[in-house]
């Protein structure tokens, strides 16, 4: 049986399934961010990761794979509907997106969320030590907390929302507003992307629960204290920038430029095709340039990767209907024999790949309605081998919190993104140079290792019970 010192709750495990050509299954650790922070911590502590494998009605036994052993924790295809696809992404996704499409709100997803929060709850509780850490991510498990914590009062518990915290008019929709809430502050420390997420769930708490609250602290009626604290999270900043110097990825980048034509300038969207993140919007804005007469389409060309994305979700299909119809729209009227100027990926690539990517754009282009922190800006600004290029970043990102230097654009403002992307696209190379400097420095002084360490640092200050 698994034991552990340090246990990590996330919907999702760090490996993805690899089928070999004889047909047996092997695991890859993904190279995503946060394993990539976590593993020495992990290596240093028996560390233990309890996740959702991702097929469902499959029951998998414990793995161990790159020194991390892997708990699996199964789902009926019912509950990846009523849990998953519904509660997680149908309700609460757009709840704490500012309500950017309608949230649903159905009782029979409510009950899986809780039914499938306990089973996480209940595994993270058999796998831990003695005084373990355990430490709950994102919006999937906001009931985790509350729910060990009644099990395993020995555990230091922390929590991790990787999404915004809305404000309290928009959060009190929620029939089960409740239960959220007393399952987050079953924590000891609850940590956000922004300060201004910690103040909405502070401000909540003071209106909604009998409890004391005193700035960061939030102290309940059994004594227990939760603390309500910014952590914005971040990349791994130098493994991205020495994969993005790499011969194979600078010739890569060499070539991108080559096969779209030799373009002035290369405008870069990537996204998970998600109805936050303003593509619809940037596009609009690009092709009425070119219609305009303002951006030359002999000159300049878009490339938009779209990554699927929770594609059984209504509102997903909806918004991939929505945008191959735009693209069609736009290179239908701008275009011309052997020059598009959009080229839309409805696909996702390689990190080598995206490095190239990211080092062959001159203008790389983040227009979220809302967005808890947005890591592509940050792996952007990584990739850039000296100081070139331009970000044109959201307000309404959480990275525009510290992204300061960026160029910023309100997206619901078609115009403003319009003279922004002009602007970016063409301002003197020294006004560039500066802002890309203080973004270099932003992104190198503060990757994902020291956020992983900030929060266990004080996580470990806590004291429980
Ligand atoms: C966001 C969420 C993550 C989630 C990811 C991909 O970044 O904060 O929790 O894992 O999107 O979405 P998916 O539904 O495929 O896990």
């Amino acid at each position: 049986e698994v034991s552990a010192s340090f246990v990590v709750v996330a919907n999702r495990l760090p490996v993805d399934r690899v089928q070999n050509p004889d047909g047996t299954v092997d695991w890859r650790t993904s190279p995503g961010g946060l394993v990539t922070a976590l593993e020495p911590v992990m290596r240093a502590n028996e560390g233990a990761w309890v996740g959702w494998h991702g097929a469902p009605d499959e029951v998998l036994d414990p793995f161990e794979e790159d020194g991390i052993t892997i708990v699996p924790v199964p789902l009926s295809t019912d509950e990846v509907a009523d849990y998953y696809e519904g509660f997680s992404n149908g309700t609460l996704w757009p709840l704490y997106h500012d309500v950017v499409a309608p949230p649903a709100f159905h009782r029979v997803w409510w009950d899986a969320y809780v039914r499938v929060n306990r089973r996480f709850a209940e595994r993270a509780a058999q796998v831990s030590d003695q005084g373990a850490t355990v430490w709950v991510q994102d919006y999937q498990l906001q009931l985790v907390p509350q729910m060990l914590r009644m099990m395993r009062p020995d555990l230091r518990i922390g929590f991790f929302l990787h999404i915004p915290f809305p404000p309290v008019e928009l959060f009190q929709q929620l029939p089960w507003r409740r239960e959220i809430t007393e399952g987050l502050l079953g924590a000891d420390l609850i940590g956000f992307q922004l300060p201004g997420a910690a103040q909405n769930f502070a401000r909540l708490v003071r209106q909604r629960v009998s409890a004391e609250v005193r700035r960061d602290q939030i102290t309940l009626g059994d004594g227990h204290v939760a603390r309500a604290r910014a952590y914005p999270i971040s990349i791994d900043s130098r493994s991205f920038h020495e994969l993005s110097r790499s011969e194979p990825v600078q010739q890569r980048a060499r070539d991108i430029r080559r096969d779209l034509g030799e373009p002035k300038v290369m405008f870069l969207g990537v996204d998970r095709l998600d109805y936050t993140k303003g593509i619809k919007q940037r596009l609009r804005a690009f092709g009425e340039l070119i219609l305009e007469g303002r951006l030359d389409p002999d000159d300049v060309v878009f490339v938009q990767i779209a990554t699927p994305s929770r594609e059984r979700v209504e509102e997903y299909r909806h918004l991939r209907d929505e945008i191959d119809m735009l693209v069609g729209r736009i290179n239908g009227d701008a275009g011309r024999i052997g020059r598009s100027p959009l080229v839309y990926l409805h696909s996702s690539f390689p990190r080598e790949e995206m490095a190239a990517m990211y080092s062959a754009a001159d203008v790389m282009v983040v227009t979220p309605l809302r967005d808890g922190m947005n890591l592509v800006a940050k792996e952007f600004v990584a990739c850039r081998g000296a100081d070139d290029g331009a970000l044109v970043l959201s307000e309404f990102a959480g990275a525009a919190y510290e992204l300061k230097q960026a160029y910023k654009i309100n997206p619901y403002d078609i115009n403003d993104i319009k003279a922004t992307l002009e602007l970016a696209s063409h301002d003197a190379p020294n006004n560039k140079a500066r802002r890309m400097r203080a973004l270099r420095k932003q992104v190198f002084d503060n990757d994902i290792a020291k956020w992983a360490d900030n929060f266990l640092t004080d996580l470990d200050q806590t004291v429980t019970g």
